[in-house]
């Protein structure tokens, strides 16, 4: 029996001719549907069901006697995570699982470049592809609603516009090797406070236009084969076995026909988890995520409890049919794929393009003519800064990663501009694990800093390179931020450097904004996120001007916390209050999110949504629009020319918002509908044109439950960021009743 299963799985992989007697689910010719139903009708209930449970920490089973192999997975989203212990979450020590670090989401969604998207999906998808993964954990998508959410890096920032459409090519290109994005955390995970137990309440409004657009593309357009459940309830209900969530929306309205996974640990009920459309519970041996119980995956919600369930009569047969079905559906199209391609690891491609997306990621706050740095103007570049020289690759949790190679900005700007440079390290920070953390002397602090400031009074130039961690309490996995300054007395350090030299550029790592008492003193500022094994290069490149920097910011970054919308109405809204039956929250700020917020409240950002200037300088001209006038199904054209006025070549990201004037409900001031990023030559322009149609009109009427545009006068905003607006025009929507 084992024998003839071998010998036919080698005339599959060969390609050779079907015999008569090869089973439709191992032809790989067949269609996935004929394959789904043939292999189903071979198993046994018992089978059916050990599917849908962890076998370890990172595989779920497949079917032994039928020769359909289990389902690897790994963490994601930002590299393919070091191999982990079969049964507990150390990890296992092996020398072959080291790769490329990408950069953090939260980076590529400042790229507002979906062709670096599509690259970062192609070369993350060759190295899970090579290390045999099925399922790669990622992309992230939940909404940045406030800068403590110490998960922010891992996400695309706080506009669904912006991303689903970074999120679409990723999965795509992913897809690609064979192996399944897993869109995560789905949804409302929006923190790490609380994650496991938050009931968040949100209006279907905010729920339809803010926190599920992203995951609606990452499904439709983006076609993820799964995607995660997150820890959090809502509506009383663990995400997980939502029904709403999973069975309204995720099948029901957008006809997901993939995998629904568990966050680990994410299941806590047989029945709803039966019901309710989860296919596979991934980590509930554990208790959460870093001890160890009696728990054996037998006694999973979705194993021996649900087969007892099935045969009792207590929940359908066809409940288990489903899940074996999405399930055998994610295992045909990745690990018997049999067309698939063989990837690759840590090639000079991926470390290029890792490079590429580093570079379009890095946003320049502010200049005054500081920066791009002459080497040739200076003797002596001082760097300050723990993160010039730490690997920011460990740390944050589940997203952490085993580099082959790391290139950390100290080394990078060394390599060029040489002896010149000298390096203070200014402050320390240490590790901090959640159980633990390390406390540094404060004289071991006092010296650094003075040994810092006392080396900037002789240098000619400084940069500061600091920011925040990865670890507990920063940009971490399980813990959220517990302030929305820079840690470690790094703001203490910067005034004195700046006493000591205010020939000073800041450059900051960090997946999330954070407040700069200091950003009138210091004539530079450059954002950049955790960029991975070529993160230093991209920073050192943009500093010497080799790399003109186009990113823009993926969210906002408010004078102070309490200018953030979710975080203005205290600690209902954020992170919720505990009650007698767990902790609860209310999305209070609705739908007006980040920069919604902003403009609606007319509370300016210190550097608002889609900000960031470049080492050149663009002229926007009139935009022309080819109707004043639209009805359903028709659209307009909106035509602007865009001009590069400096001596440098440089990427501009023209955005066009969409405000509608007068409304029978709230509406914020204006939303993302469309953005470009070009790339002009000095002296060169282009028009950019961009297609209204009347979708972008519309809003989530949530007594209807539909999308409705009203006719009236809506407002075109063209911008360089959400706060830059260079022109605005309008056009008039009516309703053609046919
Ligand atoms: C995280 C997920 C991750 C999983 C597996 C969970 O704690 O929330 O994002 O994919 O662990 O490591």
């Amino acid at each position: 029996m084992r024998i003839k299963h071998i010998l036919t799985t080698v005339t599959v992989m060969t390609g050779m001719a079907m015999s008569a007697e090869t089973p439709v689910y191992l032809d790989p010719n067949a269609p996935v549907e004929a394959r789904v139903e043939d292999a189903l009708s071979r198993m046994t209930l018992e089978e059916k069901v050990g599917l849908c449970h962890a076998q370890s920490k990172f595989t779920s089973k497949g079917v032994e006697r039928l020769g359909i192999p289990e389902v690897r997975m790994s963490d994601g989203p930002h590299g393919v995570r070091a191999e982990i212990n079969w049964n507990d979450w150390g990890y296992a020590g092996w020398t072959s699982d080291s790769i490329t670090a990408f950069p953090a989401l939260t980076a590529l969604a400042a790229t507002w470049n979906p062709e670096m998207s599509a690259l970062y999906g192609k070369c993350v998808g060759e190295e899970a592809r090579y290390r045999d993964k099925n399922v790669l954990l990622g992309p992230g998508v939940n909404i940045y609603r406030t800068p403590l959410n110490g998960r922010n890096f891992e996400y695309m920032g706080e506009d669904p516009y912006l991303a689903g459409e970074m999120a679409v090519p990723y999965i795509q290109e992913l897809q690609k090797n064979g192996v399944a994005a897993c869109v995560k955390h789905f949804a409302l995970n929006d923190q790490e406070k609380w994650r496991g137990s938050v009931n968040v309440d949100v209006s279907d409004r905010a729920l339809y236009e803010i926190y599920l657009p992203a995951f609606k593309k990452a499904v439709q357009e983006g076609g993820s084969w799964s995607i995660m459940g997150a820890y959090n309830k809502v509506w009383d209900q663990h995400c997980c076995h939502n029904e709403r969530l999973l069975q309204d929306i995720l099948r029901g309205e957008w006809g997901f026909d993939g995998a629904v996974i568990t966050d680990w640990g994410g299941a806590h009920d047989t029945k709803e988890a039966a019901l309710n459309g989860l296919d596979i519970e991934m980590g509930s041996y554990t208790n959460g995520l870093t001890s160890e119980s009696e728990f054996g995956y037998d006694d999973y919600f979705l194993a021996d409890p649900y087969l007892d369930m099935l045969k009792s009569g207590e929940v359908p047969m066809s409940t288990v049919d489903d899940k074996a079905r999405n399930i055998l559906r994610l295992i045909f199209r990745t690990s018997m794929n049999t067309s698939k391609p063989f990837g690759s690891k840590c090639t000079p491609e991926h470390y290029a393009a890792a490079k590429a997306i580093g570079d379009e990621s890095i946003v320049l706050l502010k200049n005054t003519g500081i920066l791009p740095l002459d080497g040739n103007k200076y003797n002596s570049i001082l760097v300050v800064g723990e993160n010039a020289t730490r690997c920011l690759t460990e740390g944050g949790g589940s997203s952490e990663l085993k580099v082959k190679d790391y290139v950390s900005p100290l080394s990078a700007l060394h390599a060029l501009y040489g002896d010149k440079v000298k390096y203070a390290k200014g402050y320390v920070s240490g590790r901090s694990l959640y159980e633990k953390e390390d406390v540094i002397p404060q004289e071991e602090l006092d010296k650094l800093r003075s040994e810092a400031v006392a080396m900037a009074k002789d240098a000619d130039v400084v940069i500061y390179v600091g920011g925040l961690n990865k670890n507990a309490w920063q940009d971490c996995e399980s813990t959220d931020r517990r302030e929305y300054s820079l840690p470690f007395g790094q703001n203490e350090l910067i005034e004195e450097l700046i006493k000591a030299n205010p020939n000073i550029v800041i450059a900051n790592i960090t997946g999330n904004a954070y407040e700069m008492p200091w950003i009138e003193k210091v004539p530079a500022v450059l954002h950049l996120s955790y960029l991975g094994t070529m993160g230093g290069a991209s920073l050192a490149d943009v500093v010497a001007g080799k790399v003109n920097p186009s990113g823009k910011l993926p969210y906002s970054i408010p004078v102070k916390l309490e200018d953030c919308g979710a975080n203005s109405f205290g600690v209902e809204s954020y992170p919720g209050v505990e009650t007698e039956n767990g902790p609860r929250q209310k999305y209070m700020e609705d739908i007006l999110v980040g920069y919604r917020w902003h403009d609606t409240k007319k509370i300016p950002a210190l550097f608002p949504f889609g900000h960031g200037i470049s080492y050149t300088t663009f002229a926007y001209g009139k935009p022309v629009l080819s109707a004043k006038q639209m009805s359903e199904g028709e659209a307009i054209t909106v035509t602007v020319p865009v001009t590069n006025k400096g001596a440098v070549g440089g990427k501009e990201i023209v955005q066009l918002y969409i405000g509608d004037e007068k409304a029978s409900v709230l509406r914020p001031v204006k939303e993302l509908k469309h953005f470009d990023k070009i790339s002009l030559a000095p002296g060169e322009s282009k028009d950019v044109a961009f297609t209204i149609t009347p979708d972008d009109l519309k809003f989530f009427d949530d007594k209807k439950h539909e999308w409705v545009a009203e006719p009236g006068k809506f407002k075109v905003y063209i911008g360089s960021s959400s706060a830059d607006i260079r022109a605005v025009d309008s056009f008039n929507y009516k309703y053609s009743l046919k």
